[in-house]
Formats: structure tokens, C-alpha cells, sequence
């Protein structure tokens, strides 16, 4: 793989900037035969919970206009599976890309029951923490009270020294607020953004699509709402931020690292094109070849912008 395209981050050197996002590679395996996954910068994990869970009824994906709404119900296999089925082949098949575990919980002590137990393990380089579940205490997510974040992030913190990146959630005011809480607490960085709510009605039946009512909406239609939270939170604290949604090509990716983002995920584009990643990062090389670009890290955060053109609040028209 090109020099230009490896990442110092997180305490360790990424080959390239791209990674499969989660739950939209399983555990890895799945995609074995597929692509040369050990080329790209890494992959994120399905969610692991402290234990198994079979997920939503069906149906749980359905397309919409420009992406897909899914609502799995974070289905996994659960902590003592993924350590005993899933990590092996990780350990054994991947040597230098990197490997993130994805991790949720309904309270605090589930996180941490899930980040004590693995910390010990060989195979992952570190924890991507889902917010996006709602907590027991208040019926709320994590990602959206700002107290029950704060206090989750302290916690896994005392749980491991291994990098910790939190995964915010877009259905918030002000995600700056949130990237800074984490930054505060601990985290070493940031993924920016799950999924937006959303839901798709069937009208002659008269009846949601998703058998879980509502969903998650991914894909290129959120691709200038990813771009945008994900500057907003990388204005707004000094951590590192991974870029997510509706990434399709090299320079859908080099907005977001203009944006401030150090690496990126790959998510639904998978779906369509199993090589999307592959494609994405071959773009970014030819791109710094074109441009006279030495490092892609150059261009993290390179975006210009006029000192009047602060964004804080969307204008509307
Ligand atoms: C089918 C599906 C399952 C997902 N499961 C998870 C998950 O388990 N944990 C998580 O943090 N994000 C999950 N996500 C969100 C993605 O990782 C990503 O943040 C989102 O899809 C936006 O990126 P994209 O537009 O490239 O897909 C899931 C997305 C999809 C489409």
C-alpha cells in the first residue's frame, strides 16, 4: 500500500485511512475471499453485548431514497462468543489491519462488564463504544444525556488503557457539546456519526415497513450531514475523529478528512460494492498523486473556510 496513505493515531500507524464500519462487515470473516481485508486500514466490529441478542422481528432493512434504513436490534453473538468464535479468526487473519470491537450496553456496568472482559484478550486494537442504546436509567441514550455520557466514558476509562473512541449518535442540538464531554472523560477519540432516525410507511397496508417501526438511516443521502457533525465535533475538541456516513468514493472520504477527520468508515456502500473501501482508498492514493500531496495527514482538517463562516447554526435558506 502507498506510504502517503498510513495514519499515526491512537498509538499505533494505520496502513491507510479506510475501515469497514460497523455492522456492516460482521466480524470480519464475512468478508474473507471477498476483498484483501488485512489492506485496509482496519474494520470495526458488529456490536458486542455483554450477552447474545437475537435482534428485531423482520423485516429489518429496507432501501430508501439514496441509502437504506435498517433496525437490527443490535443482533450478536454476545461477549463470551465473540471471544471464543469470532476473535480467533481476527488474531489469526488480520496482521496489519487494524481491528476495533464495537460495544453497547443498557447500563453502565454492561459496557464495562463487556470492555473488562475483553481487555485481556490479544487480536483488537481497541473499544468503539456505541451511545446509540437507550440507557435503563432514563429511557434516553447515552449519546443524547449528557451526564449518563459523561459518566460512561470515566467509567470504561478506569476499565482499559487500550484507545477508547466513542461513537456519537447525530440526533443531538449541538454535537460539539457531546465531543467535548468525551474528550473530558477520557475517550481518545471520536466516531462521527451513527445512524439518523427515520421510517418508510407502506401505504397500502398502511403499515411500517421496518417491523421495528422506526430505524436507522444510512447511506449517501447523509453524507453532507456526516461531513458537517463531523467538522462540528472536530472544531470542537482536540481528540482525534473517525468520519462515517455515506461514503461511496475517494472523494466522498476526502471531505470528511478535509473536515478534520483522521480515518473514515465505510458502511452501507459495502452493501452495494463489497469493494468499496478497496476502490475508496486507491482513490485517496491517486488523489495526493495528482495533487502533489505527500501524507493524506496533511490534508486532515485542511478545510479553508472564510473567519465569518463559523457554522454553529445551520442557516436555513
Ligand atoms: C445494517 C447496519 C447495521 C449496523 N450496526 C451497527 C452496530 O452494531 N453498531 C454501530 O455502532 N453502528 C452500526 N451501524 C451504523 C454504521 O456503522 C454507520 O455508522 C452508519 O451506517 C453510517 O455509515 P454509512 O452511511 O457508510 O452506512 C449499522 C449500520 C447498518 C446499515
Amino acid at each position: 500500500m502507498v506510504s502517503g496513505l498510513s495514519q499515526s493515531v491512537f498509538g499505533t500507524e494505520f496502513q491507510t485511512p479506510v475501515l469497514l464500519a460497523s455492522g456492516t462487515c460482521g466480524y470480519g470473516r464475512e468478508y474473507a475471499g471477498l476483498i484483501p481485508l488485512d489492506e485496509l486500514g482496519g474494520l470495526v466490529t458488529k456490536a458486542v453485548s455483554v450477552e447474545p441478542r437475537t435482534g428485531n422481528p423482520p423485516h429489518r432493512v429496507a432501501e430508501t431514497p439514496g441509502g437504506m434504513i435498517n433496525a437490527i436490534g443490535l443482533e450478536n453473538v454476545g461477549l463470551d462468543a465473540f471471544i471464543e468464535e469470532k476473535l480467533p479468526w481476527l488474531r489469526e487473519n488480520l496482521a496489519r489491519a487494524k481491528v476495533l470491537v464495537n460495544v453497547i450496553g443498557r447500563t453502565t456496568d454492561e459496557y464495562a462488564a463487556v470492555v473488562a472482559g475483553l481487555d485481556e484478550e490479544e487480536g483488537f486494537l481497541g473499544y468503539e463504544i456505541n451511545v446509540s442504546c437507550p440507557n435503563v436509567r432514563g429511557g434516553t441514550l447515552f449519546g443524547t444525556d449528557e451526564a449518563a455520557l459523561g459518566e460512561l466514558v470515566a467509567r470504561l476509562r478506569r476499565e482499559s488503557e487500550r484507545p477508547l473512541i466513542v461513537k456519537l449518535t447525530p440526533n443531538v442540538p449541538d454535537i460539539g457539546v457531546y465531543a467535548r464531554i468525551c474528550e473530558e472523560n477520557g475517550a481518545d477519540g471520536l466516531s462521527t456519526i451513527n445512524t439518523f432516525p427515520g421510517m418508510l410507511i407502506d401505504i397500502r397496508r398502511r403499515r411500517p415497513v421496518i417491523g421495528n417501526v422506526s430505524g436507522g438511516i444510512s447511506g449517501p443521502a447523509i453524507l453532507p450531514m456526516g461531513v458537517y457533525l463531523t467538522w462540528r465535533a472536530a472544531r470542537s475538541c482536540s481528540i482525534p475523529v473517525i468520519g462515517i456516513g455515506g461514503i461511496r468514493s475517494a472523494d466522498d472520504a476526502l471531505q470528511y478528512i478535509l473536515a478534520g477527520a483522521t480515518l473514515v468508515q465505510i458502511g452501507t456502500s459495502s452493501f452495494v460494492d463489497p469493494a468499496a473501501a478497496v476502490t475508496v482508498q486507491q482513490g485517496i492514493a491517486a488523489f495526493l498523486e495528482s495533487e502533489g500531496v505527500e501524507a493524506v495527514s496533511e490534508l486532515v482538517g485542511g478545510l479553508r473556510t472564510s473567519d465569518s463562516a463559523e457554522g454553529s447554526a445551520p442557516a436555513q435558506g
